[in-house]
């Protein structure tokens, strides 16, 4: 007898047909003529009921000792559940173990995150880990569907590079053959210029590295940036795009996601609901001159940290967009401002809900001997950024970009603490296993 195979998040489609379903057994209970066990296929997870008059009796005895993440497979009659979540169940007909699993270390029991990172192989099993990736997936997804449907061509940056981008201490080094050292790039934005004057519209997507000595909830060493940058675009159309593009992603997750969001990880969705264009603007001295009267000892000059973020970012019911930070604290590659050439034409987005900077970028210098100069104050290498040179010799033209943070992106959607739950395999000062 050959069954329709089919995957659980589709039993819906055979109401009243016998199919065959392949998974793990998640979780089990009983009581005296059936057992109940929550079968998962990755899918989703359904109700196969096994009732002791429809299989055999050594089957039903087995049932009942079958341990976490057993592999099997169950053949049986899809039925109508209104009280389950999936809205079907399974009448069991019978079971064919894989291979019966002993002693899962991961139980219903809570652990602790220590634990569960440890196990993070098999963590990403249950079904928080399981909401909490498949948003990820959405907002990879609209990332890719807003830059595709906005004319952009996605050029991948390389990821050995030979100088540093975003500051010499936080670079990976790499032994590189005969020329010496190479580094784990920290943004591919510098590539980015290069195919915006070949492209007009480019973005690239893909890990970027810091060697971050910061044991906070949002610095990883490995993480995911996206990096748009467009030919002729001033700062004032960057910060456009960047409002346009995160009310894109927080949309979408909304329409994909609002029912796990609210029922598995108990976000508050109305939060995010606020999130469409157009979002506060104001500048990096206006932050200063807030924060102080807010009683905070911050002065012009000061880099934020993640307090400063959270109070700025209170005031708002959407992400804020603060601009024009003091040239000084800025990457060599910022434009300064022609009006105060004491601040840099850069923009940072910060989330609101104390998830802080999401997004940097801004207009970025395009002229030669202004940017020579810059090379130079940073102690940069200018060997290795020769044919970055180029871009402002051959056609130099005004642009600009920026790049947004896939982890912080998504623990701030899904109202995560921490930005270790949002990449499959996290890499962190103190973890690189699993
Ligand atoms: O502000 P950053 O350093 O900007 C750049 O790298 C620019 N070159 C981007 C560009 O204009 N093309 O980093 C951009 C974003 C941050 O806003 C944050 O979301 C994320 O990358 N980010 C990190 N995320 C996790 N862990 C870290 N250690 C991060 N460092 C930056
Ligand atoms: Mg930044």
């Amino acid at each position: 007898m050959s069954l329709p195979v089919i995957r659980i998040a589709e039993a819906g489609k055979y109401e009243g047909q016998d199919v065959e379903l392949r998974g793990w057994l998640y979780n089990k209970r009983s009581s005296g003529k059936l057992h109940f066990l929550q079968v998962r296929d990755g899918s989703a997870i359904i109700q196969a009921v096994l009732f002791k008059g429809d299989v055999t009796p050594e089957l039903f005895e087995r049932a009942d000792k079958l341990g976490q993440e057993t592999s099997l497979i169950v053949r049986g009659t899809v039925k109508a559940d209104r009280r389950s979540a999936l809205g079907f169940e399974l009448g069991v007909k019978d079971v064919q173990v894989i291979q019966e699993a002993r002693d899962y270390p991961i139980t219903p029991k809570e652990h602790g995150v220590a634990y569960l990172m440890e196990h993070r192989h098999l963590w990403l099993r249950s079904s928080r880990q399981h909401v909490i990736l498949r948003v990820r997936h959405t907002i990879e997804k609209a990332i890719r569907d807003f830059f595709d449907q906005d004319g952009f061509t996605l050029v991948d940056a390389p990821i050995f590079t030979p100088a540093a981008c975003e500051g010499t201490s936080t670079l990976f080094e790499v032994p590189y053959f005969d020329m010496g050292k190479a580094y784990l790039t920290q943004s591919g934005q510098l590539y980015m210029e290069a195919a915006a004057m070949a492209f007009g519209k480019a973005y690239c997507f893909g890990p970027t590295f810091r060697a971050e000595k910061s044991k906070t909830r949002r610095h990883l060493t490995e993480f995911w940036m996206v990096e748009p940058e467009v030919a002729f675009m001033s700062l004032e159309e960057d910060m456009v795009l960047a409002e346009r593009f995160i009310s894109f992603i927080v949309q979408r997750v909304l329409e994909k996601h609002e029912k796990e969001l609210v029922d598995v990880l108990e976000r508050d969705v109305s939060k995010l609901k606020n999130v469409v264009p157009p979002f506060p603007r104001i500048t990096y001295t206006e932050a200063i001159e807030y924060l102080q009267k807010a009683g905070h000892p911050a002065k012009w000059g000061d880099d934020f940290g993640g307090d400063e973020e959270t109070v700025l970012a209170n005031q708002f019911d959407r992400p804020v967009i603060v601009h024009r930070y003091p040239a000084e604290m800025k990457a060599f590659y910022f434009r300064h401002d022609p009006a105060n050439p004491q601040v840099a034409l850069g923009m940072d987005v910060l989330a609101p809900e104390g998830y802080g900077e999401i997004i940097g970028g801004g207009e970025r210098e395009s002229d030669m001997a202004t940017l020579e100069d810059r090379i130079q104050k940073h102690n940069l290498p200018m060997d290795a950024f020769k044919w970055y040179l180029d871009l402002r010799r051959y056609g130099t033209v005004p642009h600009a970009g920026f790049g947004l943070g896939v982890e912080r992106t998504v623990a701030w959607v899904c109202g995560l603490h921490h930005v270790r739950e949002t990449i499959p395999f996290a890499r962190m000062m103190e973890r690189i296993t699993p």
